[in-house]
């Protein structure tokens, strides 16, 4: 299994050969990776950033306890969730069903109440917990690609989202940075490379019932 050799071969990367870039074929590629990411009925109720623009890059870092993956890397994806349920986003996507899979409206119109009502249910800590969790699903997909095509990665929720959300424009657009992956190649330097991997013994993690 091809994966199990990717996964070895990822780790969080913790300082970035500034100087290398991914090209636009390979971004692309990690790009639709995101888009064919599993989410909660389909809905994909977040964008991502994609920055690579340098100032903006040194401005987030401050944002950012000065991490160097920020400022070294390629480029930063910035994955953010939407704050606000919206029955229009769910009409949306049940016309893409409709469209998409040649199917008459009136046959989705019960799926897309069902997704109206669980999504009014939740509390709104509760929806704000969904929210981010959908762009986790995403992040993950996209810290597997990476690891395929040997592009580094660093999954971070070390920084001020207040300030993300400020320097990004996000709050007018109801957006939430909830969590960033910055990509690109590790560098030489970077000692973390080698050390081994931490993780619980399987008969620890799993339970067989
Ligand atoms: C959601 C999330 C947030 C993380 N935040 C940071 C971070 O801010 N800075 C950092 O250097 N590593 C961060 N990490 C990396 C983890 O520390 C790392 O994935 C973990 O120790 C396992 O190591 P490995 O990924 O190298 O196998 C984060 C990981 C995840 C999944």
């Amino acid at each position: 299994m091809e994966l199990l050799e990717h996964l070895k071969w990822r780790y969080a990367t913790k300082t970035f050969d500034s100087t290398r870039k991914v090209t636009e074929e390979d971004m692309h590629k990690l790009k639709e990776a995101i888009q064919l990411s599993v989410s909660s009925y389909g809905l994909q109720l977040y964008k991502v950033l994609v920055i690579s623009n340098q100032k903006l890059k040194e401005e987030l870092k401050i944002a950012s306890w000065n991490q160097d993956q920020i400022t070294d890397a390629s480029h930063l994806f910035v994955f953010c969730n939407y704050t606000e349920r919206k029955e229009e986003d769910v009409d949306a996507y049940i016309q893409s069903i409709s469209q998409i899979q040649a199917t008459p409206m009136d046959k989705l119109e019960g799926y897309g109440n069902l997704i109206k009502r669980s999504l009014i249910e939740m509390d709104e800590t509760t929806w704000m917990s969904w929210s981010e969790k959908q762009t986790y699903l995403a992040m993950s997909t996209l810290l597997m690609a990476c690891a395929e095509l040997r592009i580094d990665a660093c999954p971070m929720e070390g920084y001020e989202v207040e300030k993300y959300n400020k320097i990004l424009g996000l709050d007018e657009q109801g957006l939430n940075a909830s969590v960033i992956v910055p990509v690109g190649y590790r560098s030489k330097e970077d000692h973390t490379q080698f050390r081994k991997k931490v993780r619980k013994p399987l008969d620890e993690l799993f339970e067989i019932l």
